[in-house]
């Protein structure tokens, strides 16, 4: 199948938009979000979407998100609050933190947020205390996870305590709806999540057989965004879960947590080159973003973000380095670049994802500006930007 063109910034745009505002520079596409939204629904249509808004929290995204209809999962009593403040219900957001703070749980009474997920027996306690009464998904854990991101090494009952902790739930005056997994993040095969759904009809069928009939199932996120040089077939994948859901669940209601796959692709950083040295034989390139702003990614990611140069030349191995006074911050060692020059612009693609969600503001840099390109693009007559993943 083809793959489906996302948003890049062209060349001419990229020098357009350094020009008008400082680098670093974020350039945000809304159209882009909503083509993932959409594309998610089209080959997933039994499914109700949950944003995974900890994936980028910006508020224009959480906004086009809500226009669409989207739901949203949120991870703390921040995350609930931002949405309370732009007048998001709190029945359209499940607290999918299986470990929750007390503020968290109270964020969720006085905001009417009464779905959760949890995977032990002191949360239950919990969460009946300020949530009683509760729609409640128990979260297990795929112990074979072939994820980018592993979020099973954190979170997830063990298969066999699945059901007890159900019935605790149960009898703790909770509502035992359901249950949830998360395969992990940047998953880019069919089987991670055709592998969880046998271990849900598992325990849906022995839950039945106990008397306990659970109604929802919560897929989670982990849908992959396009990365160089690595082919898959996101279609054909959602198509084989599709199959299966329908199959094997057809009368349950159907959740799922995107987070990744939803911004990814929406967002590219412009940045500089700010300084350039040779130390022990090796180039060094300094940039004006870096591992404290929106390459964070590096660290609590494990991005391995793609840097374009609109520079010819023969290629030479070089550091990549952020613009603070700090020596963790460096990006990539060993990186096959065309020569460059101090002010030399950079295009990163495709970074929507756990990237400006985690910077800081370290040593005193702002985060950087994020420009919606929708509006930008009409303002200075910018052509359109997308470029087929490759
Ligand atoms: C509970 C939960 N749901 C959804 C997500 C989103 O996952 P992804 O960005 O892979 O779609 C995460 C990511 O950490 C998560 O922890």
């Amino acid at each position: 199948m083809k793959r489906q063109p996302f948003f890049q910034l062209t060349q001419s745009a990229v020098e357009q938009l350094a020009g008008n505002f400082e680098t670093p520079l974020l350039v945000l596409s809304l159209k882009q979000i909503e083509k993932n939204y959409k594309f998610l629904k089209a080959n997933l249509p039994k499914v109700k979407f949950y944003y995974a808004m900890k994936a980028n929290p910006d508020v224009r995204i959480l906004e086009k998100m809500a226009s669409l209809g989207s739901c949203f999962d949120v991870a703390s009593d921040g995350e609930i609050n931002t949405l309370a403040s732009l007048g998001i219900a709190g029945g359209r957001m499940i607290y999918a933190n299986p470990i929750k703070t007390s503020s968290g749980l109270r964020a969720c009474a006085q905001n009417g947020v009464s779905k959760m997920t949890f995977d032990n027996l002191a949360e239950i306690e919990k969460m009946a205390q300020t949530c009683p009464g509760a729609t409640v998904l128990l979260r297990f854990r795929i112990d074979k996870s072939s994820a980018h991101i592993d979020l099973n090494k954190k979170f997830g009952a063990a298969r066999e305590e699945a059901l007890s902790l159900l019935k605790a739930a149960k009898a703790a005056g909770l509502d035992a709806a359901g249950i949830c997994f998360h395969v992990g993040s940047q998953v880019m095969y069919a089987d991670p999540y055709l592998h969880a759904l046998d271990i849900s009809r598992e325990i849906f069928e022995e839950a039945k057989a106990e008397g306990l009939n659970l109604r929802i199932l919560d897929i989670g996120g982990g849908f992959p965004v396009p990365e160089p040089k690595v082919k898959f077939n996101l279609s054909e994948i959602l198509g084989q879960v599709s199959a299966r859901l329908n199959e094997d669940f057809p009368n349950v209601e159907i959740w799922a947590e995107p987070g990744r796959f939803i911004c990814g692709t929406s967002m590219n950083l412009i940045t500089s080159v700010i300084g350039v040295n040779e130390r022990n034989g090796q180039t060094w390139y300094f940039l004006d973003d870096g591992l404290y702003g929106t390459f964070s990614g590096v660290i609590f990611d494990q991005w391995n973000y793609t840097l374009i140069s609109y520079k010819e030349g023969d290629e030479i191995e070089a550091t990549f380095a952020g613009p603070s006074c700090d020596s963790l911050d460096i990006l990539f060692r060993g990186r096959l670049t065309v020569p460059l020059e101090v002010g030399d612009l950079l295009l990163v693609p495709a970074c929507g994802a756990y990237s400006s969600a985690s910077a800081t503001v370290f040593n005193g840099f702002a985060k950087t500006r994020i420009v919606v390109w929708e509006e930008v693009k009409a303002e200075l007559g910018l052509e359109e930007a997308l470029a087929t993943a490759v």
